[in-house]
């Protein structure tokens, strides 16, 4: 799909999905990363019927693989978070659409909708310096029928990404725009506000956020245990360990290895994204204790060499590779993923 997306997309826009902070260390870890583990199967304790479905606060996945916020669909293909949207939809899974999505969240929830009644669909919010903006994001979001927001708090600044900055990418072809930044407090009638991010965003303003709605606040971009333990306190309801793509910093760990020690820390549902590229994959990181993961790039080469199709291939394809994991380790359904049939490739020792 990678190869069929890089062939039809501007070399530029390619770059700028593909591309990551840096010099591109921890783009290529996330991925690197999953084959330092391995799975320990369990033998005669399968079945016929395996159960791929996850309850994850803000509603149901029948597969544990979501699609996690990745901005400006459009670049991709001309029907865009449309096409994204009714793919997830149709493959049973939660969709968390991006703020700088070039489609309204309105649009994007009638889109999932309209492919699948129970359709999932979270709003993933960057907190904003003006709390009014925040807060009417957080309405729009509601008013479309969001099930959940996701709060990305990994961006106090941009990351630095050398294949844009070596392009000159910077702006959106004329015509697009990030849609859900239009008409907000302090624009013009029609005026689309940029999407700030500040480094003075704090759990001051998270408290604030949670006390404004009652959806189930998931916060993501968390690598730290600590930073885990504090969303406890401020009323979280779930944490996605994240990198952000290697796209912020490009010093941390890969995803992955982040992942057991904030499993360790709380017990609140975890997701996991950065280099999910196999079911295999997916069963590491179920393993080591996440519910679920979010897939990025590979939503977008499927929607850029396909449209809905090509993003809905990518999701069966997943799913088939998890449900064959899950049938050769002995499982009946996720939960028998369990920590003690992940090990660490070389030493035999189990995953931590
Ligand atoms: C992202 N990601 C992202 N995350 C977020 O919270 N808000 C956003 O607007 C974006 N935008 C974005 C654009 C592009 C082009 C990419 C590739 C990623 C990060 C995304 O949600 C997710 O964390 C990573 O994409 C996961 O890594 P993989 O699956 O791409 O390896």
């Amino acid at each position: 799909m990678q190869e069929k997306a890089r062939a039809v997309l501007d070399p530029v826009h390619y770059d700028y999905y593909a591309g990551g902070a840096g010099e591109e260390v921890v783009l290529a870890e996330n991925e690197a990363a999953f084959r330092r583990f391995a799975l320990l199967p369990r033998v005669l304790r399968g079945s016929e019927n395996r159960d791929l479905g996850v309850d994850l606060p803000g509603g149901h996945a029948r597969v544990p693989v979501l699609v996690a916020p990745t901005a400006f669909h459009r670049l991709a293909h001309p029907e865009g978070e449309l096409a994204t949207a009714r793919a997830a939809a149709a493959a049973g899974t939660v969709l968390v659409s991006g703020m700088a999505s070039t489609t309204r969240i309105s649009e994007v929830t009638a889109a999932a909708r309209a492919a699948e009644e129970a359709a999932s669909v979270w709003f993933q919010l960057y907190l904003q310096p003006d709390e009014d903006v925040t807060e009417c994001l957080v309405r729009r979001a509601e008013q479309a029928g969001c099930t959940a927001l996701v709060v990305t708090a990994d961006s106090p600044v941009l990351g630095r990404h050398r294949r844009d900055a070596e392009h000159g990418f910077h702006d959106l072809p004329a015509g697009l725009a990030a849609e859900n930044m239009r008409d907000l407090p302090g624009t013009a009638h029609g005026g689309v506000r940029d999407i700030a991010m500040s480094p003075s965003m704090s759990w001051d303003h998270l408290a604030r956020l949670r006390e404004l709605t009652t959806l189930p606040l998931w916060l993501k971009g968390v690598l730290h245990p600590d930073d885990a333990r504090l969303a406890v306190v401020h009323g979280i309801d779930g944490i996605m360990v994240s990198n952000h793509g290697g796209r912020q910093s490009d010093l941390v760990p890969a995803a992955v290895e982040a992942l057991p020690a904030v499993c360790d820390a709380v017990s609140l549902p975890v997701v996991l994204d950065g280099g999910v590229r196999r079911g295999g994959d997916v069963a590491i990181a179920l393993a080591l204790g996440a519910e679920a993961v979010g897939i990025g790039r590979p939503v977008l080469w499927g929607l850029a060499a396909d449209g809905q199709a090509g993003v809905r291939r990518v999701l069966d394809v997943l799913r088939d590779e998890l449900d064959h994991v899950l049938a050769l380790c002995g499982g009946r359904s996720l939960t028998d993923l369990t920590r003690d049939v992940v090990v660490t490739r070389g030493c035999g020792r189990c995953g931590q």
